[in-house]
């Protein structure tokens, strides 16, 4: 198994507190707020030490506002932005390569997208259309918006993930499922418990395996870093660790992110 740092830029945040005051607003009551460009700017800095390092679609937050880009706070918060949406869509590229092409395009999907940036990097990468799909009217609405103001292949649909699963069987080995369900109460001081998001993921997981009727695939998978309970591990029992993507630490051990790519078998 491979570990591929991300190089950052950041500087160390001066304030975690201001940053988890923010943070509860973006989740409280800016939830469905869009962002004005000193909301994206201020929260590039608390979360990434910088403005530029919210960034999503290849813009950064200074120059969101201008190209007519909109977030709303909880999807500023849970987002993937540029920097490691790059780094896993290079990941999995390098993992496809060394898998056999069946001379089938893979099934590429992004089921919980959200802003569905990690969907316009990947779909860039590999060349190819990535299906995503977001079950929150407001949140699909600015994605929409936010996906015509680039050049993109992405393939948004709004609903829930089980019906996109049931719409697309399995293509081929390299085909790829990014799988980032809310955390919600499974986010404690203890750790993110995989086994407690909404859903939970080793449910996520049965749900792919059925769709494709237990043929192998890729999964990506966003978490912290400070996992609770070994549940990453219990979650993928029967799966194969290809690489960790881990960005450099800009935030207090446990608000960070990680990204990991497995086979399932
Ligand atoms: C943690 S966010 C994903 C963020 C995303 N990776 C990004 O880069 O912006 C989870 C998203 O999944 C959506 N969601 C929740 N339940 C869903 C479901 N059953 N099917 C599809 N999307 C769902 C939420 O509305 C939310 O936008």
């Amino acid at each position: 198994m491979n570990t591929t740092p991300v190089s950052s830029h950041t500087t160390p945040v001066s304030s975690h507190a201001a940053y988890f005051a923010f943070r509860d607003r973006l989740l409280g009551d800016l939830r469905t707020t869009t962002l004005d460009g000193e909301g994206l700017c201020e929260a590039g800095r608390l979360i990434y030490g910088r403005p530029e390092g919210l960034s999503l679609y290849g813009v950064p937050a200074p120059r969101m506002e201008a190209v007519g880009i909109r977030l709303l706070g909880r999807t500023v918060i849970e987002c993937c932005v540029d920097d490691y949406a790059v780094a896993v869509a290079d990941a999995l590229a390098d993992i496809h390569a060394t898998l056999p092409d069946n001379g089938t395009e893979p099934l590429v999907a992004d089921l919980f997208c959200g802003s569905g940036n990690f969907s316009h990097h990947l779909g860039t990468r590999l060349g190819i259309p990535v299906h995503a799909t977001e079950l929150d009217v407001d949140v699909h609405d600015a994605t929409r918006h936010n996906l015509s103001r680039v050049t993109t292949t992405t393939r948004l649909h709004l609903g829930d993930y089980a019906d996109l699963l049931g719409k697309h069987p399995a293509r081929g080995p390299r085909d790829t499922y990014f799988v980032e369900p809310p955390w919600g109460p499974a986010f404690t001081p203890a750790g993110l418990d995989l086994t407690r998001t909404s859903p939970p993921v080793p449910r996520i997981l049965d749900d792919i395996r059925r769709s494709r009727a237990g043929a192998p695939c890729l999964i990506a998978i966003k978490t912290n870093d400070h996992i609770a309970h070994d549940s990453l591990e219990r979650t993928f029992t029967r799966a194969t660790r290809l690489r960790s993507v881990t960005p450099a630490p800009t935030l207090p051990h446990g608000a960070n992110m990680d990204f990991h790519l497995y086979r399932l078998d």
